[in-house]
């Protein structure tokens, strides 16, 4: 028989813990959000639908990404126990300087589209956090701009070689007279992969107002607000006629860009230099071997060739090809710390943030960006202190298996062969 009692009032007292209501909306919805995954969700509900699906849409079939953001789903760590690791060090040096934690924010082009704060923001979150931030040639804030955010932190510029050769070469020499310390040169844009969102969407740039739009508008007023009382959204380091972003890509880019143009922008560019776009294992040693500071293994986080390679699987094979003293840097499909580490685990020397950062953006503005670095850097610390490592350096292959729901049927028979 269980005994009873009546409730005393001073046990009931003390399991009333009412939190006091947070009355910033802005605080409250972005403390709500645990994930990256949680922030995107925030961040479709106030962005209006074509900029939202400018960010969060892919090209074709949007394979690429799905299979990217899958591959690090399938990750399988492994801790070693009874290692005490009471302090973890998430820091780590990259092309010649330092950043607090093991990824950087991503070159990303009209930023201010998905919320007017744009290009400011993630620079100032950059500075606030001490990793570097990347301001793409299609930016929304000027070169001036960006340095201004992030005066004492570390800015990367990402080059687009256009036809028009000097416009590029113009932007490189500003970027390295404001102090930026490495250029990333993109070359997998030889024409604008098709983003069918945006075609579906009817989106162009500057956006349109159709009856679809304004109808869109109406649950999303600050986003408009934003929009209607701040300077104009246009691209800061270059002028258009205007049109979908495929239109302007594919008028700005050059198809014929080649081993040549990088060797004018070696003697343009006094920093670090790192190709941004490589998908194999043969030009990885090949741009080794042609003296450029690093690569980023990208695939344009899906938007250009859809069924491109996944880079997190490239990446073990390229790490052994170039071996250990060249930069080889990852993105596309990272969504969680534990994708960041796995990444390290297996030979990257840093990785890039796109889409968690601009989830982060639309959310809520520089706190959006805010949150997005503290839910990485939370993740990346609790993975490193379950896996039993203290420091990323101790980060090694053997803490992580790729399991292989997606090994290209061409090398599972190449394998079977071998076998
Ligand atoms: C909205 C958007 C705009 C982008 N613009 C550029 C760009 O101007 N230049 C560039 O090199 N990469 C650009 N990228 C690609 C990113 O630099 C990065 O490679 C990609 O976002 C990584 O994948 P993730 O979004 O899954 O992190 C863009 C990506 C997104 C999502």
């Amino acid at each position: 028989m269980v005994q009873r009692q009546l409730p005393n009032p001073a046990e009931l007292l003390e399991l009333m813990k009412f939190k006091k209501p947070e009355l910033d909306g802005r605080k409250r919805r972005l403390d709500a959000a645990l994930t990256i995954d949680d922030l995107r969700l925030i961040a479709k509900r106030r962005t209006p639908k074509a900029a939202f699906d400018y960010t969060d849409g892919a090209a074709e079939g949007e394979l690429s990404l799905s299979r990217a953001r899958q591959a690090f789903q399938d990750v399988e760590f492994h801790p070693g126990i009874l290692r005490p690791a009471p302090d973890v060090d998430t820091s780590i040096e990259i092309l010649g300087g330092p950043s607090a934690l093991p990824f950087g924010i991503a070159p990303t082009g009209f930023t201010r589209l998905m919320q007017t704060e744009g290009e400011v923001a993630g620079a100032g979150a950059a500075a606030a956090a001490g990793i570097p931030f990347t301001l793409s040639t299609l930016g929304t804030t000027s070169i001036e701009g960006v340095k201004a955010a992030n005066p004492h932190g570390r800015n990367w510029f990402q080059l687009y070689v256009m036809r028009d050769r000097e416009i590029s070469y113009e932007l490189a020499r500003r970027a390295a007279a404001a102090g930026f310390d490495t250029l990333q040169f993109t070359v997998d844009t030889p024409v604008a992969g098709a983003r069918l969102r945006d075609k579906r969407n009817g989106f162009s740039i500057p956006p349109q107002l159709t009856l679809g739009t304004i109808i869109n508008a109406i649950p999303r007023p600050w986003w408009w607000f934003d929009f209607l009382t701040t300077p104009k959204l246009e691209f800061a380091s270059l002028s258009t006629t205007g049109g979908t972003v495929g239109e302007l890509l594919d008028a700005a880019m050059d198809p014929t860009i080649s081993y040549d143009d990088l060797a004018v922008i070696r003697d343009i560019w006094p920093g670090k230099i790192v190709i941004k776009g490589v998908q194999n294992v043969e030009d990885s040693v090949r741009l080794r071997d042609s003296g450029v500071d690093g690569i980023v293994l990208s695939n344009h986080g899906g938007r250009q060739l859809d069924r491109a390679p996944i880079p997190f699987h490239l990446l073990p094979e390229v790490r052994r090809a170039v071996g250990d003293d060249f930069t080889v840097m990852i993105d596309t499909g990272i969504m969680n710390g534990a994708d960041i580490v796995a990444a390290i685990a297996l030979g990257a020397d840093f990785t890039l943030i796109g889409r968690a950062y601009l989830y982060g953006l639309m959310a809520g503005g520089r706190q959006g960006v805010d949150r997005t670095i503290a839910i990485l850097r939370s993740e990346i610390e609790r993975t490193m202190r379950l896996l039993g490592v203290s420091s990323l350096a101790e980060l090694e292959p053997g803490h992580v298996t790729q399991l292989t729901r997606l090994v290209p049927v061409a090398r599972a028979d190449a394998e079977a062969r071998i076998r």
